[in-house]
């Protein structure tokens, strides 16, 4: 029995053309699902090499995201290392530096800066991140640098307690775009600097002043040489009153030869013209010429020569500068009455082959003394107690014993006396 179908409530039985074309249409639903399978198969194909494509990309990607991470980090370490590179850099420079930002306020400020313009009173500290310029100082600066000059310029500060001298010297600073953001300072305390150029153009004076007082000295010497000559004929040719002025104008004239000396022999380097020199020859002389003064102040003068062995080798005008120097001291340690000693004698030195000996000599006076605070200064030079004193006399005489290889010694009482103490040795040294 043939299969039946219902339509429209009446029984319907197919022929047998209707069942081939059933067939037929059967076929060709099944073609097409075969080629919407193909299609299908095909598309989800493409899909999964679009898909894998995708995730290789991705994948790419993420690997590139990742190395500019590390990129990113690095720089970002390389930046911070290096902020912290430039900012030691900036903490440590021995010279201030500060921004100042367009409107003339401190945008940074390195611990230097600070300290120099916190010195000067320049800044004060307040509530803000950085400290404020003071108006004064901020006045100089606009009006030196932002004025066009970028040279260094000198600001005097006026402080509470003393005159302090800034230098600052500048450069603009400009952002990415070069628009002017602000000015970056470099500033330095000068004050020492400037005392010390103050210092060196007074010493520069004085040794102007030092070369032309030497110059003078040698002019000077050479009329008192005349005068004390002059006076020493008068001395000869008169008597009375007349002979002992022009006595005392000899002697006066020697003291200020002996001065005028010793500020030659200061002034230059001492070099000695050794040759043999009998010391008592040139005490007796020395005495011989001063003996006058000395009667005139009441000073008895003893000279007590017990060397045996009086000559030496030195340079005789040294060796008279020297006893003058010494012997004027003693005097004016003396203005009136006092006692004078003068003595040598000779020191044995046992030697090997040869016994050697030196001369000593010694030059005493009863005078004022010298106060021990004073005793390790007298050998300085320009140390005076005296009112119209150089102070050079015993530096020189210091110097010439040196030159003669000798040594000098002194004690002193005060109210009784002082007593210098010279040794020249056998065998002086030769320039
Ligand atoms: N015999 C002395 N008695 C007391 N004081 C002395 C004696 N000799 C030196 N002095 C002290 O030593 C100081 C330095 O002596 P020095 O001869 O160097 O210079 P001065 O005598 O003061 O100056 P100038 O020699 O130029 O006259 C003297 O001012 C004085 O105070
Ligand atoms: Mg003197």
């Amino acid at each position: 029995m043939p299969e039946t179908d219902t339509l429209d409530g009446k029984t319907f039985v197919p022929s047998i053309s209707q069942s081939l074309s059933q067939e037929k249409a059967e076929s060709v639903e099944t073609g097409l699902l075969l080629q919407a399978f193909q299609m299908f198969t095909s598309a989800s194909n493409s899909l999964e090499t679009a898909f894998s494509q995708l995730q290789i990309r991705a994948q790419r990607l993420t690997e590139e995201l990742e190395a500019k991470n590390i990129e990113l980090e690095k720089s970002l370490r390389e930046k911070e290392e290096a902020q912290s590179y430039l900012r030691n850099i900036l903490e440590r420079l021995p010279c201030g530096v500060f921004v100042l930002d367009a409107k003339g306020e401190i945008s940074l400020c390195n611990p230097m800066a600070s300290e120099v313009l916190e010195q000067s009173h320049c800044i004060s500290s307040g509530n803000h991140s950085q400290p404020l310029l003071s108006s004064e100082m901020r006045d100089y600066l606009t009006a030196s640098g932002l004025g066009g000059n970028k040279e260094e310029v000198e600001i005097p500060v006026v402080n509470v307690d003393k005159k302090r001298f800034l230098s600052t010297s500048w450069a603009p600073l400009a952002d990415a775009a070069g628009s002017p953001i602000g000015t970056l300072h470099i500033i330095r305390d000068i004050t020492e600097v400037k005392a010390l150029q103050e210092q060196g153009k007074r010493i520069e004076r004085l040794s102007a002043m030092g070369e032309m007082a030497v110059e003078l000295a040698h002019e000077i010497r050479n009329p008192l040489g005349s005068i004390e000559l002059f006076s020493s004929l008068l001395v000869e040719d008169l008597s009375g009153n007349l002979k002992q002025w022009a006595e005392n104008i000899r002697i006066g004239t020697r003291s200020l030869n002996t001065i005028v000396s010793n500020m030659l022999h200061f002034a230059n380097p001492i070099s000695p013209a050794f040759s043999w020199v009998d010391i008592h020859e040139i005490i007796e002389e020395i005495l011989g010429f001063l003996n006058p003064i000395m009667k005139q102040r009441e000073v008895n003068v003893n000279v007590k020569l017990n060397a045996q062995n009086h000559v030496i080798l030195a340079d005789p005008e040294l060796i008279k500068q020297m006893m003058l120097n010494l012997i004027f001291n003693a005097m004016k340690a003396m203005p009136a009455q006092g006692s004078l000693t003068i003595g040598t004698r000779t020191i044995e030195k046992p030697g090997e082959l040869r016994p050697a000996c030196d001369l000593e000599l010694k030059i005493q006076d009863t005078g004022v003394g010298i106060p021990p605070e004073n005793l390790k200064r007298i050998f300085d030079p320009f140390f005076t107690t005296k009112r119209n004193g150089t102070g050079l006399g015993l530096s020189v005489v210091h110097q010439i014993v040196e030159k003669h290889s000798g040594y000098i010694r002194v004690s002193s009482k005060v109210d009784q006396g002082t007593t210098f103490t010279i040794v020249f040795g056998s065998r002086p040294e030769k320039e």
